[in-house]
């Protein structure tokens, strides 16, 4: 990173985001993902604020918090689905802030959204393909079909493909979401409730998904309100509520701590 880079992003994590401390956010060597004073605001109302959080390579980070807690919004920041108030994203060191969600996602970063948005008059082959062709620039069709047939086989579709798109199960549309994330060949996939409404298998079978996508080298931020699949396969978890961070660590670590805890169960989310 150049040292003007580097001057520029300094700048912009320590512009005023209305905190009361200064952030003394220092990443881990091996973040992918670093985001410091992430600030969104909606009219008066502080959807995500002063956020600093990371993400290290090859983990999988598991986000939670109570409804309306600022979730989908950070990823919509992250993703560059919403312009940041204040603040500064990088990945793999390089300035993300500000740049169209094409452009981020061509330089690795797939995400799904919490209500899917595959294409409903198109084939699940189709689907997966548009993705496989905008991944990387200049790749052949035949190419994109290869690389397309390879994820419906990963991801586990094959007894689907004769199926419209709109009459898929909810699990296998969200399957579908995942797959056209992984075919625009990401290093770092950001799940947005994958597991919300399904049945006990399902989750099961979702669970077994990350750990494959994990396994194939690609590190997964993960939103999710199913506890026993949040608690079972991440690394680490972090907690927003009200739009602040208030909580980072293991799933131990989390499941013990009492203002998480007090959120969770105390009735006040
Ligand atoms: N585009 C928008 N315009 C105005 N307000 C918004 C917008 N997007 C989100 N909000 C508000 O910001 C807050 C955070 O919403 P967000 O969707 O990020 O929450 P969440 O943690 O993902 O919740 P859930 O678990 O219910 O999905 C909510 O109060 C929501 O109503
Ligand atoms: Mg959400």
């Amino acid at each position: 990173m150049s040292d003007l880079n580097e001057i520029l992003l300094e700048e912009e994590a320590a512009a005023d985001c209305g905190c009361d401390e200064k952030s003394t956010f220092v990443p881990d060597a091996d973040a992918v993902i670093v985001g410091t004073n992430l600030t969104k605001r909606f009219g008066g109302m502080t959807a995500v604020d002063c956020v600093d959080f990371e993400l290290r390579e090859g983990e999988i980070l598991g986000l939670i918090g109570p409804n309306g807690a600022g979730k989908s919004t950070l990823f919509n920041l992250v993703s560059g689905f919403l312009p940041i108030d204040v603040g500064t994203i990088t990945f793999n060191g390089v300035k993300i802030s500000g740049l169209n969600p094409d452009r981020i996602c061509h330089l690795g970063l797939g995400r799904t959204f919490q209500a899917a948005k595959n294409f409903p008059d198109m084939n699940i082959f189709d689907n997966i393909r548009i993705g496989a062709l905008f991944g990387i620039k200049g790749k052949s069709y035949e190419q994109a079909d290869i690389e397309t047939e390879e994820i419906i086989k990963f991801v586990g579709l094959e007894k689907y493909l004769k199926m419209a798109v709109p009459d898929l199960p909810l699990a296998i549309q969200k399957q579908l979401e995942v797959a056209r994330a992984l075919a625009t060949k990401p290093t770092v996939i950001m799940l947005d409730e994958l597991m919300a409404g399904l049945n006990p298998a399902e989750v099961d079978e979702a669970m077994a998904l990350v750990r494959k996508i994990r396994s194939g080298g690609i590190t997964v931020l993960m939103i999710e309100h199913v506890m026993k699949a949040i608690m079972a396969i991440c690394d680490r978890i972090i907690v927003l509520h009200h739009g602040r961070l208030i909580a980072e660590g293991t799933p131990d670590e989390i499941a013990n701590n009492p203002e998480v805890i007090e959120i969770y169960l105390g009735g006040e989310a």
